[in-house]
């Protein structure tokens, strides 16, 4: 039960980190926290370096001020000026650090923790401030160090004398510094806390039309896509349902042409058997029939054996293109003699609708096709024109190509398509006005092949049309066959 459990929630944790929710909240948190992690840092490195700057500059100030105290009391003739021992002690108090006085033979002459006097003070700044260097302060781990001369003598004529050696506590400045740190830290919890709950709320209410457009969808699914969706949360899922309920259109024709298909099919494949069937019986009812009537009967056999056999070849052809197993057949082919034959094989047809096939050449062309492929493309468009045309019409079969195309025109004065067809004339099975196509004969799978073998070559199709007027399909080959 627990591991069970356990299971259970370590899934969930595994799909709410993968969510859009979580990363959204993982955004916003960043852009709510860093920015406020580097103000605070920053504000507290520049306020730690201003107050020791400032306690460095206060203590050269009263240094100075003593400099100038010890230099005009003649300090180094009269050691004994208890006024100014009492100052240093006083300026040793205020910062709570300390001073020493060192002479110009590097000696300590006063010390307020009266530890070093007359020992040697050899430090380096106090060194380089004996030789007129302008030193900086010195920072240690909890004081400031600075040395300042004490001077005789005009601007023009200075001598050092001596140097003052201050050291200053930065215990104030450390613990105020700490107590900045700490409200800053209370400060950016609370931040922390109130960017982590807007995050919450703004990832949810980010991520809801999505969750509302998942709901929907499932509904949808359940009802068998029989609505559209409608979701107008904002306009990103608005458009998404937008394309979606294209989405649904066009399944739903599949679903409609699939339907149509099936009873399309079993209604071609049953004419051929019913007629046999019919054939065949009369017959073996006829006792003692003559010859010419089985020859006739069997010739009719014959011709419905045909038909039936090219519905299941047009199905077979369909299912061995759409696998993509098939292999092209690739050969140099002269165009011209290629379209003549196909419409040599279907003239007879033409014949017998009363419609004239012409073929117009501009040029020879050579290019390199399946010419299987191909001859079932073009002879379906060929046949469609014979089949959908009018007595005594006409159809036109142009042949042109520039340096990278070859094009094949297949013109009809023919029913025409009507506009909202165009775009599924290519779709398997499609046929428009069913009455009138199932008159006609056929399964509808001809444009479908068409298209597969077209744009297996690397081609494209086109299709312009009039109702009552004509037909007209371009078909675009290239010359050269690109694998
Ligand atoms: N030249 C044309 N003129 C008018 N309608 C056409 C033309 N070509 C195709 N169509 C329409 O497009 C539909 C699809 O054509 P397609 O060649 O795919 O199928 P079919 O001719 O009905 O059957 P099949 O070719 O499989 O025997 C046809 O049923 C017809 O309604
Ligand atoms: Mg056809």
């Amino acid at each position: 039960m627990l591991k069970k459990n356990l299971k259970k929630i370590l899934l969930f944790r595994g799909k709410f980190f993968r969510s859009l929710n979580f990363r959204i909240m993982v955004f916003l948190l960043l852009i709510g926290v860093i920015p406020a992690l580097l103000v605070a840092g920053g504000f507290l490195a520049s306020y730690n370096k201003l107050s020791m700057t400032q306690l460095g500059n206060d203590v050269r100030n009263q240094c100075r001020i003593l400099a100038t105290q010890l230099s005009s009391a003649n300090y180094f003739e009269h050691m004994d000026n208890e006024t100014l021992t009492g100052e240093m002690t006083q300026l040793a108090t205020l910062y709570d650090g300390r001073i020493i006085i060192i002479g110009q033979d590097l000696r300590i002459v006063e010390d307020t923790y009266d530890l070093e006097v007359g020992k040697t003070m050899v430090a380096e700044n106090v060194i380089r401030c004996f030789k007129g260097e302008n030193v900086s302060y010195r920072m240690g781990d909890r004081f400031v160090e600075l040395a300042v001369p004490i001077t005789t003598g005009d601007e023009e004529n200075q001598k050092i004398i001596g140097v003052i050696l201050a050291t200053a506590s930065t215990d104030t400045q450390r613990a105020n510094l700490e107590t900045l740190r700490q409200s800053m830290e209370t400060w950016l919890a609370a931040i922390g806390i109130s960017v982590l709950a807007l995050a919450i709320l703004l990832a949810n209410w980010l991520v809801k039309p999505l969750r509302h457009m998942n709901q929907s969808i499932g509904g949808l699914v359940e009802g068998a896509l029989a609505d559209d969706l409608d979701i107008h949360d904002c306009t990103e899922t608005e458009k998404i349902s937008d394309t979606f309920n294209l989405m649904l259109a066009k399944l739903r024709r599949i679903e409609e042409s699939r339907q149509e298909f099936v009873s399309n099919v079993s209604h071609e494949l049953k004419t051929p058997l019913a007629s046999m069937k019919v054939l065949a019986d009369s017959l073996l009812v006829q006792e003692g029939a003559p010859v010419e009537l089985y020859q006739e009967f069997m010739k009719d056999i014959a011709e419905e054996i045909d038909r039936e056999n090219t519905i299941i070849s047009d199905l077979l052809t369909l299912v061995k293109m759409d696998r993509k197993a098939t292999e092209m057949n690739i050969a140099p082919t002269d165009i011209n003699e290629f379209l003549e034959q196909i419409l040599k094989r279907l003239r007879p047809i033409a014949e017998k609708e009363k419609v004239e096939v012409v073929f117009e050449s501009n040029r020879s062309v050579s290019a390199e096709i399946d010419a299987t492929k191909l001859s079932l493309a073009f002879s379906n468009l060929v046949e469609n024109a014979i089949k959908y045309n009018k007595e005594n019409g006409w159809v036109h079969v142009t042949l042109d190509a520039d340096h990278k195309y070859f094009y094949v025109k297949v013109s009809d004065s023919g029913i025409g398509i009507p506009q909202e067809s165009l775009d599924s004339i290519f779709e398997r099975f499609y046929r428009c006005d069913k009455s009138h196509s199932r008159e006609i004969g056929g399964t509808g799978l001809g444009l479908a092949i068409t298209k597969n073998a077209v744009v297996s070559h690397g081609g494209a199709i086109k299709v312009q049309s009039a109702v009552g007027e004509g037909t007209t399909f371009t078909v675009r080959i290239p010359l050269k066959y690109i694998v």
